[in-house]
């Protein structure tokens, strides 16, 4: 009978496989970097309402400073004068000069008298009548009075003709004009209501 040798101890057998991939040494992986944290939801909505509060507090300070600033300011109401110098008699042609109705809310004339000047009143309720140099005539937009080119009435509901202001020179020789002091038709002929040319 044959005797079996004796093998050596793995002798005969197949060494264990292993796997290659894990052999080699595998490059480190790049760190991945860090994301930065989300700010939670409610975070955000405080900062929208402390944004909020931020731009309140600022609207409510301008509108104080301003209203602080326009105590400086306070509102005027520019009158025109009620009495002014409206240039020198030369200035003015014979008949209806309408430079000053705008400004001033009279109309400077010159006739055979001399020189007065028409409050632009309407002596029915009040308007402002319009100067018709084609018709010669003053005719009141509101209710249609008529008067003639020394503002004496002859048609519509107005009572009586228009005022006229004092007038006067000063030391220049220039017109002055008193809108406070006037004249009604009876007086037409004093001193102060018409200047002699
Ligand atoms: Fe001039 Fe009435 S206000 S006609």
């Amino acid at each position: 009978m044959a005797e079996e040798k004796p093998t050596a101890p793995g002798a005969g057998t197949e060494p264990p496989k292993l796997a290659t991939a894990a052999l080699k040494p595998q490059p480190p992986k790049a760190a991945a970097k860090p994301e930065p944290p989300k700010a939670p939801e409610n975070e955000k909505g405080l900062q929208r309402r402390r944004d909020f509060v931020w731009y309140g507090c600022a609207a409510l300070l301008l509108a104080g400073l301003a209203t602080f600033i326009k105590i400086f300011f306070p509102r005027t109401l520019f009158e025109p004068k009620t009495r002014f110098t409206i240039g020198y008699p030369s200035d003015f042609g014979f008949g209806v000069d309408t430079k000053f109705q705008q400004a001033q809310r009279v109309w400077v004339c010159k006739g055979p008298q001399g020189i007065y000047v028409i409050l632009a009143i309407c002596t029915h309720l009040g308007c402002t009548p319009d100067w018709l140099a084609t018709e010669n005539l003053f005719k009141c937009p509101c209710h249609g009075s008529t008067y003639d080119s020394e503002g004496r009435n002859f048609a519509g509901p107005a009572p009586r003709p228009m005022a006229r202001c004092h007038v006067e020179l000063n030391a220049e020789g220039k017109i002055v004009v008193d809108k406070l002091k006037t004249y009604e038709a009876a007086r037409f002929g004093d001193e102060g209501a018409y200047l002699p040319v």
